[in-house]
């Protein structure tokens, strides 16, 4: 388990390994699909925020969370650069008190940061910041390991995780995006059925 401490660490130090530099592919696809249009939109554990300045540019209402100031810092000067906008919420996700919630999240590379014995406060999380039938657009990474992070998100336990009483799984959108080497995601879209 890792601490705020440790993100920001990581942030400081520049050992930023799952950051891509760009916007993911993923994202791109979803956009491009028209499968995820302009909406309001959560963006947990967002990092350096490639996609959030990429759904700020499409005109989403865009909520952006991470734990790690240096993150939310390098994050809040891109928007400024590029002259976008977007909520910036520097918090523990977990203790956030949520005041609406949203259509949409887009989930990468935050669950697979976790340790699995929270991946069933996180999907509690992630139930509750949406509306209902709200979307998520989700990640799960793929490494074949069993330490982490990033932990292996198999589908099955991701299928036991987001039960089907709450949540629709959508396999006509599985698509394989190689993330680096040896890891790769597999992308899915969930929606809440209550
Ligand atoms: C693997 S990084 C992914 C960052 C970004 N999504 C990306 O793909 O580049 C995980 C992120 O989650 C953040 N994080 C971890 N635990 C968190 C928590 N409890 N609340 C908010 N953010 C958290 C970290 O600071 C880090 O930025």
């Amino acid at each position: 388990m890792q601490n705020s401490n440790e993100w920001e660490n990581r942030y400081q130090q520049g050992q930023t390994g799952w950051d891509r530099g760009d916007v993911s592919p993923n994202l791109l696809h979803w956009l491009e699909s028209e499968l995820l249009k302009p909406c309001r939109i959560l963006v947990p554990g967002c990092g350096n925020g490639h996609e959030v300045l990429a759904l700020a540019e499409k005109g989403f209402e865009v909520v952006a969370i991470d734990i790690a100031p240096t993150a939310i810092e390098n994050l809040r000067n891109s928007l400024k650069t590029r002259q976008l906008n977007a909520e910036l919420i520097q918090t523990d996700f977990f203790t956030w008190e949520l005041e609406k919630p949203f259509d949409a999240i887009y989930e990468q590379t935050s669950l697979c940061a976790l340790h699995p014995d929270e991946w069933a406060e996180y999907e509690k999380c992630l139930f509750n910041w949406l509306k209902p039938k709200g979307k998520l657009f989700a990640q799960f990474m793929q490494t074949e390991e069993e330490s982490g992070p990033p932990f292996h998100c198999d589908i099955p336990a991701m299928i036991e995780l987001f039960v089907a009483q709450r949540w629709q799984w959508s396999e006509q959108h599985e698509t394989e995006v190689v993330h680096s080497e040896n890891l790769y995601e597999k992308m899915y879209f969930l929606e809440k059925t209550l």
